[in-house]
């Protein structure tokens, strides 16, 4: 267990997950296949306090998130207190049940930076991977964020239903006013690894979406900024994940357990400390769970001789832990890594012309949750 505070990292940004709730039922969305399962969410009183002991701590970035943050009536009170303290406030939201009079509200409470997800550029493709009929919806929240003076950012996760449409993907955020473009390829996680067979696209689809981002970077120049997060699968070397556990993300989520990254709750033994029971300050310094895999005493080989074990952490521990059963192995996406051979099994599977073992799509809702 840490002592020595002082030379501890502080938490940079607080990831304030208020709610599992949401109208949508993504394929590929990251909270707990559980999440039914975790206990009552916090209330005010309790999200104010801990975004105080947060403030405290040397956080300057907020995000709100979810599930749906909107769906949370005291969004904008919260908001508020934490611009107050002097937070980068971000809302991350798929936009629906953002109308006129809400976005107003949220400027009022000092919003500074709105994220909104677009699934795809078609109608069909987005309602059918989000299980709703939301296409036209979130194309005039996006209009609305824009002409609310607030710098428009859309967010687009890839696979292999998408993929194919990435130049009009990218063509729809030009027509939308979008300021920044994120198109992040799935990572599997939560239910994106229930689903990892039927999302995984093939090395083909990836080096043409590339290339096609590379084009309209070319000719639109600062217009729309692209970020394309290429998938971690079809890489030789990890991800920095989290930019090291316990290192700058602090993550609560809505029943007020503490993460030390989106997906902890997916490994098991490891005990998360809850916000209702502990000091923020002594879950970020002191407890277990965000001393387990912090700094490098708890690597074995190879990432303990490793000369890049400072960059990039020995990968994510989460997918270490999906892929061998042990949070304490390197990330098998490293090339490194004894179990590197299963990243590209997981490739070959998922993409083979014809499965006769393929299942259907598991879409995220309550009713899935409770039964998986
Ligand atoms: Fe948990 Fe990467 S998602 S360490």
């Amino acid at each position: 267990m840490a002592t020595a505070t002082a030379v501890l990292p502080k938490p940079l940004w607080l990831l304030a997950e208020l709610t599992y709730r949401c109208p949508l039922h993504c394929a590929f969305c990251y909270n707990p296949v559980d999440f039914a399962r975790h206990g009552e969410e916090l209330d005010t009183g309790t999200w104010r306090a801990t975004i105080t002991a947060a403030r405290e701590l040397g956080a300057a970035q907020i995000g709100f998130s979810g599930g749906e943050p909107l769906l949370r009536g005291d969004l904008e009170a919260l908001i508020a207190h934490a611009r107050q303290l002097g937070f980068y406030t971000n809302l991350i939201t798929s936009g629906i049940g953002l109308n006129v009079e809400r976005i107003e509200r949220l400027k009022t409470a000092g919003l500074d930076h709105i994220q909104v997800s677009m699934q795809d550029s078609t109608r069909e493709l987005n309602d059918f991977l989000t299980s709703t009929r939301t296409f036209e919806l979130k194309r005039n929240v996006a209009r609305l964020v824009k002409a609310h003076g607030y710098p428009m950012v859309l967010n687009c996760v890839l696979h292999r239903f998408n993929l194919p449409h990435i130049a009009q993907i990218i063509d729809m955020a030009l027509e939308l006013g979008a300021d920044y473009l994120e198109l992040a390829n799935t990572q599997y996680y939560g239910w994106a690894m229930l689903n990892r067979d039927q999302l995984m696209p093939t090395a083909e689809q990836l080096r043409e979406a590339e290339e096609t981002v590379n084009r309209y970077r070319a000719r639109i120049g600062e217009r729309c900024r692209i970020l394309f997060v290429v998938p971690d699968y079809f890489e030789q070397r990890p991800k920095a994940c989290m930019s090291g556990w316990g290192s700058v993300f602090l993550g609560v989520a809505p029943d007020g357990a503490a993460l030390p990254c989106h997906a902890a709750r997916a490994l098991p033994g490891l005990v998360l400390p809850n916000v209702r029971d502990m000091p923020l300050r002594q879950i970020w310094y002191e407890s277990k769970a965000f001393n387990a895999f912090r700094g490098d005493g708890w690597m074995r080989e190879p990432c303990r001789s490793c000369d890049e074990r400072h960059t990039d952490h020995g990968g994510c521990r989460c997918q270490a832990y999906l892929l061998t059963g042990n949070a304490a192995e390197a990330d098998p996406v490293c090339s490194k890594s004894p179990h590197h051979g299963r990243i590209a099994q997981a490739v070959e599977f998922a993409i083979r012309p014809t499965r006769d073992d393929e299942r259907p799509i598991v879409f995220r809702s309550r009713q899935n949750s409770l039964a998986l």
